[in-house]
């Protein structure tokens, strides 16, 4: 039997498994059911290569991120990160979030601009960060890397300072509501995915 035959059969077991209402989930509603654990999905119309002869309008699906609560305004203190995961438990979400004592950032929320979040893993070759964070002076950092020295700038939005690394560290994007802080969304790629929310 050839690999084609062999494949087709397998596609028709499980077809007719589903049809019989076993407890299987297609690849269809697998992407439904776990898109919607995570987030809230929308459909949109966009329109490819506007202004040309091949312009074409086609709808995209949007994912957007969970929102969760990372911390509350009245239990943090300055230079104290806290760590938590985000957009999920999965590799590489580890993050903190960490009020820079009065000095604004990009993104900062709170009162003074001040408080941010940022993903744990160096965008060079994923070394670890924790522990890391740096208040010097005006300077609020992340680094050096243990692997290869990179250093972030944590008031501009996780630029590179120094070190091998060439892109900034993804930022975790905050909202205040009362007292409390949640991780709305990310700038940047976490390292090692291809997608932030494909884990
Ligand atoms: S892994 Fe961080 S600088 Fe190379």
């Amino acid at each position: 039997m050839s690999i084609f035959s062999k494949l087709k059969d397998q596609t028709k077991d499980k077809d007719s498994a589903e049809e019989h209402g076993k407890c299987m989930l297609s690849r269809r509603n697998f992407l439904m059911y776990g898109s919607a654990s995570l987030a809230a999905a929308s459909t949109v119309t966009v329109t490819l290569f506007p202004g040309t002869a091949q312009a074409e309008q086609m709808k995209a699906r949007v994912v957007g991120y969970p929102r969760k609560l990372v911390a509350k305004l009245s239990e943090m203190k300055d230079h104290q990160p806290i760590a938590f995961n985000y957009p999920d438990d999965g590799p590489n979400s580890q993050a903190m979030i960490v009020k820079m004592a009065g000095v604004q950032a990009g993104g900062g929320v709170g009162a003074a601009r001040d408080i941010v979040a940022f993903n744990y893993l160096c965008t060079h070759q994923g070394g670890p960060l924790v522990g890391s964070y740096k208040a010097t002076g005006e300077h609020r950092t992340l680094g050096q890397c243990p692997l290869h020295l990179s250093t972030f700038d944590l008031r501009r939005h996780g630029i590179i300072v120094s070190g091998q690394a060439y892109q900034s560290l993804p930022q975790v994007l905050l909202e205040v509501d009362g007292d409390e802080v949640y991780a709305v969304g990310m700038m940047g790629l976490i390292f090692g995915r291809n997608s932030n929310m494909s884990s």
